[in-house]
């Protein structure tokens, strides 16, 4: 066994984005909590049904605010050091769901999403393993300023993959394993030894100007 990530605690919200109860995202995510429990990690594995919000809508926000599933959502990822991130594939993209609920939660200002650490997992019955949603999903994400894990992992012919929460065949266990393991050596890197440089972040949905031009720095 690698060593546990650090003593000191590294929280990580763990999200499947599927209603459904039989998931195999929710199976992969809970898989994704026991391994990062095993490095030392503390876990909040959420539903998707506590972030339940409405279709955006612009009008929506101007007369009622930005609804409480964000709220949740927003709390939830500042109480945490690092997301993951299990996500279906539809039509060769993200659910719905899961781009409704970014896109609502990056209304609020400072913006959420910004600087933290996420990976991408995903789960589906097809061959490819529901890969090209997270391509699609990293867009969204690192739009915002999330900086996510390169190595994502995808499982194919899922619906056959599990034993429980555990992946039955012995080797992919272990990537699995290892890329969480990965990620979270990165997540736990950047929360105790910030990197004293200045470093310039990105964020195209902006016209530039003092306001939005965002500079990360080491917190001290
Ligand atoms: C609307 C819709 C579109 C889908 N499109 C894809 C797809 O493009 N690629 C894929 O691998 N699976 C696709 N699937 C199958 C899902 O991968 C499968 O239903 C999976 O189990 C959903 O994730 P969940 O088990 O976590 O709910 C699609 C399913 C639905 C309902």
């Amino acid at each position: 066994m690698a060593h546990p990530v650090s003593t000191s605690e590294l929280k990580v919200l763990i999200l499947a984005a599927s209603y459904r109860t039989e998931s195999l995202n929710r199976k992969l995510a809970a898989g994704a909590a026991r391994l990062a429990q095993k490095y030392g990690a503390v876990v909040d594995l959420a539903m998707m049904r506590e972030f339940d919000v409405p279709l955006y809508d612009g009008d929506l926000e101007t007369s009622n605010g930005i609804p409480p599933g964000a709220q949740e959502f927003r709390r939830r990822l500042l109480d945490s050091d690092a997301l993951i991130l299990a996500s279906p594939e539809y039509n060769g993209s993200m659910p719905g769901i899961v781009k409704n609920l970014i896109d609502w939660v990056s209304r609020f200002r400072p913006q959420p999403f910004d600087g933290r650490h996420g990976l991408l997992l995903s789960a589906s019955p097809s061959l490819a393993g529901g890969n090209r949603g997270l391509w699609a999903l990293r867009m969204p994400l690192e739009h915002l300023g999330m900086r996510i894990f390169p190595n994502m992992f995808s499982l194919a012919m899922a619906h056959k993959a599990f034993s429980g929460d555990v992946i039955a065949d012995a080797t992919l266990e272990k990537r699995f394993e290892d890329n969480i393991h990965g990620f979270l050596e990165l997540a736990e890197a950047a929360k105790n030894y910030p990197c004293m440089k200045k470093a310039w972040v990105e964020f195209p949905g902006e016209p530039p100007g003092a306001g939005v031009d965002r500079v990360d720095s080491a917190s001290s």
